[in-house]
């Protein structure tokens, strides 16, 4: 769940958990980020491009909206950026470009690469030499149209805010009807707006599902190879049959290569289940089970316990690098005993804190959703979390910092990339509820017992995940997707799957699963805890991910790599911090 403040690795879940990631982090991204004015460049079904942000390059790919109906008039504009090979596109050490999909869905590849693609560059440098390219997916931030709901951010967190104010979908039946007219009120807006919509009538929303995305993946992979072969005079033969049947030919074998996060790996199973033929290397990270993913999306969070204990067990571990941890403590069990202190304290009144110009509350609903948003990177979160906590523990001020949410403060409010962000969870909706079933038909007594499922299973993290699936049940029939792939999830193609042992939103199971289905897969398992498993890592799990991408090498199935840090130890987080997945918020 993808939120708006940070965004780990992927945006998958953290949207429902924008306030909670310290305001700190999320300013330092925001303003590392430069600007870069894409209306300056003008759509183009050629692959044309421009100079942006310092050694990236940028273009906008024109396509059409409905990939199903030829005679369909309007086109829609894919924001594609690249941080260009460090050889000639002729050198033949060249090893082509590589896609990359942050997650979300809904999460801006433009921005993401801009913080990952050097990272990236670097770590596979070797034999070969790639260039980087992600793209906003169509709806999403730079893409245009956009599919967004609300007029502007203000109105989208004014919105946001009120429901999360009414507590989370564990507090109750009044609080349950609430959200769900909430969700429904923000529905019948994405109904209603001009944003999305054409002027024949037509609607971005009932073209937004992951087949459409995979199938502008594939245009771009197309794009992508068609340029090479520009660039490399193949096109100029004398004989124009000739050049034509090349043409076709090379369209047949253009060949995709991938790394995916969250959400970005249920993009790339999707890619590899409708064009095999297509994929060239596939790393996905961080992995959906992609037939949970099309149906209810049940499950996702069953690593949540396990983590919980890996946060008592670190920080016992830690000692005095925890802020929750005391001389004297016996074992991990002290910690959760002050944490469970903190949290009934505040189950029975909440906290106030005010200063710095705020006046807020927080309720133990809000611990629900920053652990959550903590685990999406322990070697970094985990810290900082425990000192809120003892923050609170301890009844001191201090605490504001890490609860302050970083909107409503000065210029921050008037930051596009923030703006984007905030208004990103509407196209997050419209993305996953193409993906899943049509819930249109189903009312609020099934959406109860859905709820009730996950809650009971997940005692701590199920409301959270209802919370995610809410807007499904309330989404407009009128805008349901013309088009959407929902399986087989398989092909005969070689994947690499890679995973920590414990994931926040993606589960090692999955990856093992869905590995099954696309022969000649592997699992690389990274032995660490988080949402990501290659944000951060070490050596270990990089040279196995170049050697797949160089030479199509797989590391035997299960192999397993150590992490060279862990949560609350000494000396490595701030070494690793720098290649942490950026924290965009999703939205
Ligand atoms: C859209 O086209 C694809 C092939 O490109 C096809 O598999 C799919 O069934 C079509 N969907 C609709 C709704 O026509
Ligand atoms: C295809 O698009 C044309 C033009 O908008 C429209 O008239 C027609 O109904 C569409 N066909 C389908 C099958 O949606
Ligand atoms: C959509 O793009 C196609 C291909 O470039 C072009 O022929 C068509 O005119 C465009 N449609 C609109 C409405 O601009
Ligand atoms: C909700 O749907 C279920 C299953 O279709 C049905 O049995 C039930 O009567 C419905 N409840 C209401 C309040 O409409
Ligand atoms: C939750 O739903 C799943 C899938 O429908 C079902 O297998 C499981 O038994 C349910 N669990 C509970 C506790 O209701
Ligand atoms: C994918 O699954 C379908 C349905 O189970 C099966 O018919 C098909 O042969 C499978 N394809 C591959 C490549 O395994
Ligand atoms: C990989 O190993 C796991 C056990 O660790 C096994 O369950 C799975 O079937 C194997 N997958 C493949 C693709 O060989
Ligand atoms: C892929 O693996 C499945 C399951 O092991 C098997 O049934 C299928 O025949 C394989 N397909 C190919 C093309 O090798």
């Amino acid at each position: 769940m993808p939120g708006r403040v940070l965004l780990s690795a992927a945006l998958l879940f953290i949207h429902h958990c924008h306030s909670l990631i310290p305001n700190v982090l999320l300013q330092k991204q925001a303003s590392a980020i430069p600007s870069f004015d894409w209306r300056s460049i003008q759509p183009s079904t050629d692959l044309a491009y421009h100079d942006c942000y310092g050694d990236f390059q940028c273009a906008r790919l024109t396509v059409p909206l409905d990939w199903n109906n030829s005679s369909n008039p309007n086109n829609i504009s894919l924001a594609v950026i690249r941080l260009p090979a460090t050889v000639p596109d002729d050198d033949p050490s060249h090893g082509g470009s590589i896609i990359f999909n942050p997650g979300g869905p809904g999460g801006p590849g433009t921005l993401s690469v801009l913080v990952v693609a050097h990272d990236i560059q670097r770590r596979l440098d070797g034999d070969k030499h790639y260039e980087i390219v992600s793209f906003d997916p169509r709806g999403v931030f730079m893409s245009t149209p956009n599919a967004y709901c609300f007029d502007d951010y203000a109105e989208s967190e004014i919105w946001w805010r009120e429901k999360r104010a009414a507590g989370n979908l564990d507090s109750g039946e009044a609080v349950i009807r609430y959200h769900w007219a909430m969700e429904n009120a923000r529905g019948e807006l994405c109904a209603s707006t001009d944003i999305g919509a054409f002027s024949n009538g037509d609607n971005l929303r009932n073209h937004l599902s992951t087949a459409y995305v995979a199938r502008d993946v594939l245009e771009l992979v197309h794009k992508i190879d068609e340029q090479k072969r520009d660039a490399t005079g193949v096109q100029h033969l004398p004989d124009v049959q000739q050049a034509m049947q090349n043409h076709a030919k090379a369209m047949r074998s253009a060949k995709l290569q991938y790394i995916g996060v969250s959400y970005g790996t249920f993009l790339g199973q999707t890619f590899a289940a409708m064009y095999p033929e297509h994929v060239g290397r596939m790393a996905l990270d961080s992995n959906l089970d992609a037939d949970n993913w099309v149906s209810l999306y049940e499950a996702s969070v069953d690593d949540h316990e396990a983590i919980r204990d890996y946060f008592f067990e670190r920080c016992f571990i830690g000692g005095a690098k925890c802020a929750l941890w005391r001389t004297g403590d016996q074992s991990p069990q002290d910690v959760r005993n002050r944490f469970d202190v903190v949290y009934a304290s505040l189950e029975e009144s909440p906290a106030v804190i005010s200063g710095q110009g705020h006046a807020k509350v927080l309720k133990s609903d809000e611990l629900q959703w920053a652990f959550l948003m903590a685990s999406y990177q322990p070697i970094s979160l985990f810290n900082i979390f425990a000192d809120a906590m003892n923050d609170l523990y301890l009844g001191s001020r201090s605490a504001l910092p890490f609860w302050q949410h970083v909107l409503p403060t000065g210029n921050s409010f008037y930051d596009e990339v923030l703006e984007h962000q905030i208004r990103g969870s509407d196209v997050t909706a419209a993305i996953h509820c193409s993906d899943g079933l049509d819930l249109s038909g189903s009312n609020f007594t099934e959406y109860k017992s859905y709820l009730a499922n996950l809650t009971s299973r997940f005692p701590h993290a199920g409301a959270l995940q209802a919370e995610f699936k809410l807007p499904c049940w309330t989404w407009p029939e009128p805008l349901r997707t013309k088009w959407r792939y929902d399986g087989p999830f398989n092909a005969s193609v070689p994947i690499l799957f890679v995973n920590n042992r414990l994931d926040t939103a993606t589960p090692l199971k999955y990856a093992v699963k869905m590995a099954e289905r696309f022969n000649g897969s592997a699992v690389l398992v990274h032995d660490n805890v988080g949402h990501g498993a290659l944000w951060p890592a070490g050596d270990c799990m990089w040279d196995y991910v170049r050697k797949y991408m160089d030479g199509g090498t797989l590391p035997p199935n299960g192999t397993v790599c150590k992490s060279p840090c862990e949560a609350f130890a000494h000396g490595c987080a701030d070494e690793l911090a720098n290649e942490a997945m950026p924290l965009f918020a999703g939205f």
